[in-house]
């Protein structure tokens, strides 16, 4: 059988077309064993998985435990709020004292770019990156690129803008790697002051005007403004970031073709994207959700294939 070429999934940068088409393909099988009326398979009976929230999640912690379960794999949870963590204890130690419980694969969310790397150079276990800090979050990637596949046929060619807070997006960066990975043309649009410098440097186009941009695209993917990571002020006021980049029905309206229309979530409604858009037939948000399942299981599926039983 066909393997991946990493041994941990720590960022798209990281794999080449042929593990994505092989993650793609897998997770077709599994999207089709959770339509079932007995959504669980065996495979990884002995397996054992632990996720490691060190930060706030729900779609990416509840889509990789039920992704898990519906594999049997054993699995254990943890959050920092709740840990040994809040004491003092060190990164590694905490994994490591996890490690020794038996668990044969790490899934991680961390505040801090490069957790998930700095990890695997220090532990000896499988590990998945559940989002590090503004760098990456290739499930999530992985799971965006499936869906648009799913709904336009293909991903080669089309053509993707990512809208928003760019700067302090990990989902960003792992998109723009698997984009253009599988042969789309990308653009970015935001305010100036959310764009990283380097951006240009990938191969991305910007465009700063919202209107233009949807004019351009086949699928426009809107970010979350990300208040929570904003130290300084970005943008006069919501008000004004509304006005500019906020994607609304009536805007919509003004674009002569039905463009596909997704959101990683979680969603401010009225901000980044208005309730009208979000729920309307153009919107493949839910969509993108129920994926996740599927290619979490196929992830973690084929690098349990690598581990020696
Ligand atoms: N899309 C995403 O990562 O959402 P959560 O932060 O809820 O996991």
């Amino acid at each position: 059988m066909a393997n991946l070429s990493v041994k941990n999934l720590l960022g798209i940068k990281h794999l080449n077309i042929k593990d994505v088409e092989l993650i793609f393909k897998t997770a077709d099988h599994f999207k089709e064993v959770i339509n079932r009326p007995i959504k669980k398979v065996p495979s990884l009976r002995d397996i054992t998985i632990a996720n490691l929230f060190f930060e706030n999640s729900t779609r990416t912690r509840l889509s990789f435990e039920l992704a898990e379960k519906r594999l049997s794999a054993d699995i254990i949870n943890f959050s920092a709020s709740q840990s040994s963590v809040k004491k003092g204890e060190s990164l590694i130690d905490t994994v490591n004292n996890i490690l020794s419980m038996k668990v044969d694969i790490i899934v991680m969310r961390h505040p801090n770019e490069g957790a998930g790397d700095f990890l695997s150079k220090h532990i000896n276990a499988k590990i998945i990156n559940a989002g590090d800090g503004a760098h990456e979050h290739p499930t999530q990637a992985l799971l965006d690129s499936y869906s648009i596949r799913e709904k336009l046929g293909t991903v080669k060619g089309k053509k993707v803008v990512i809208i928003g807070d760019i700067l302090h997006s990990r989902v960003a960066l792992s998109n723009i790697y698997a984009l253009q990975l599988q042969g789309a043309e990308v653009k970015i649009c935001g305010p100036t002051t959310l764009i990283p410098k380097y951006i240009t440097k990938l191969g991305v186009g910007y465009e700063n005007n919202l209107k233009r941009a949807l004019e351009w695209c086949d699928v426009a993917n809107v970010l979350r403004v990300q208040h929570e990571r904003m130290d300084i002020k970005y943008f006069p006021t919501v008000r004004e970031y509304v006005q500019l980049f906020g994607i609304n029905k009536e805007l919509l309206n003004t674009i002569d073709k039905d463009i596909v229309i997704m959101h990683p979530g979680p969603i401010n409604r009225g901000v980044e994207i208005t309730s009208d858009v979000a729920d309307s037939k153009q919107s493949i948000i839910l969509n993108q959700v129920e994926n996740g399942v599927a290619i979490r299981m196929a992830i973690i599926y084929l690098l349990a294939e690598q581990i020696k039983r």
